[in-house]
């Protein structure tokens, strides 16, 4: 039997239907603000399409497009100017950014109220305290897929691949936040595939195309493939792909993310939801 393709873009349009309702019953629209620096075209792919679904959604979304140059302290006064305005709800800082920019520092310079991306190290600490945070997006997307299949993990065996700030480290938090025993792995992990077959839900968030082979998953377990790398095409256009051999794994796997419309999609849609929670608890702090 083949697995079940869990449609990340249905999964994310539920949301955003829910996210608008929200919306409509408030003061006034909430405003998200992208800054993006340097000119990676992925990157510009992402940005643009997070300020047009704001912006679709009634959001008010905006980008600050900043040249590869940009020093780290002009960085920061853009920062510093949508902190102190009042019609900015969420801030985001794409990422990657450039070598000449410590990341953690500017992370660091982002109102909390307004981390839209959860990268904050105050909202990082308190979803490892399993206290109300904004969360990632990539993360709390991956677990809302997960939940559509499996809304109780208790117990269950998640293993995480990746261990970065973005996605690997938050997913290990929702998961254990969830009651499943979790382990995380990385590129020095030893006997990874006997540790990947051992789960009942497998996360990879690497970056490397058809690194989980079909051999590496648990008949019926869930996957979420997080992987996202362009492929150039002879034709000169890109393919997006994932970190499993989707067509071994669709074989085995109880359940698979696609990519592309898997994981992607959640991803925007719980930046919609972060800027409407965000929005509305500054709403709240005002009264
Ligand atoms: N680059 C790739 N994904 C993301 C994301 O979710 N947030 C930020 N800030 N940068 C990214």
């Amino acid at each position: 039997m083949t697995a079940a393709i869990i449609d990340g873009h249905h999964h994310a349009q539920t949301l955003l239907d829910a996210v608008a309702v929200e919306l409509v019953q408030l003061p006034r629209a909430p405003g998200l603000a992208v800054v993006l620096v340097g000119d990676d075209p992925a990157s510009h792919i992402y940005v643009r399409g997070k300020v047009a679904m704001a912006s679709r959604l009634g959001l008010r979304g905006e980008a600050e497009i900043l040249p590869d140059s940009v020093t780290e302290a002009e960085l920061l006064a853009v920062i510093a100017t949508l902190n102190a305005r009042d019609d900015i709800d969420g801030i985001l800082v794409q990422l990657p950014l450039p070598a000449h920019i410590t990341t953690l520092r500017i992370m660091a310079a982002i109102d909390p109220a307004k981390d839209v991306d959860g990268l904050h190290a105050l909202n990082a600490g308190r979803l490892l305290h399993g206290a109300d945070s904004l969360v990632p997006c990539t993360p709390l997307g991956c677990l809302k897929l997960i939940k559509s299949v499996v809304p109780d993990l208790t117990g269950r065996h998640a293993v995480v691949i990746g261990s970065s700030n973005i996605v690997g480290k938050p997913m290990a938090a929702l998961l254990l936040d969830e009651r499943a025993t979790v382990t995380q792995t990385h590129v020095h992990t030893r006997d990874i595939q006997f540790i990947c077959r051992g789960a009942d839900i497998l996360v990879s968030a690497v970056g490397k195309p058809g690194l989980v082979r079909g051999d590496w998953i648990k008949p019926r377990a869930i996957v979420i493939d997080v992987g996202t790398t362009r492929v150039a095409r002879p034709d000169g256009g890109y393919d997006t792909r994932g970190d499993v051999a989707f067509e071994e794994a669709v074989q085995v796997a109880g359940a698979i993310t696609p990519v592309p419309r898997g994981v992607g999609p959640m991803t925007i849609a719980c930046l919609m939801e972060n800027t409407v929670k965000a929005a509305k608890a500054r709403l709240r702090r005002a009264l």
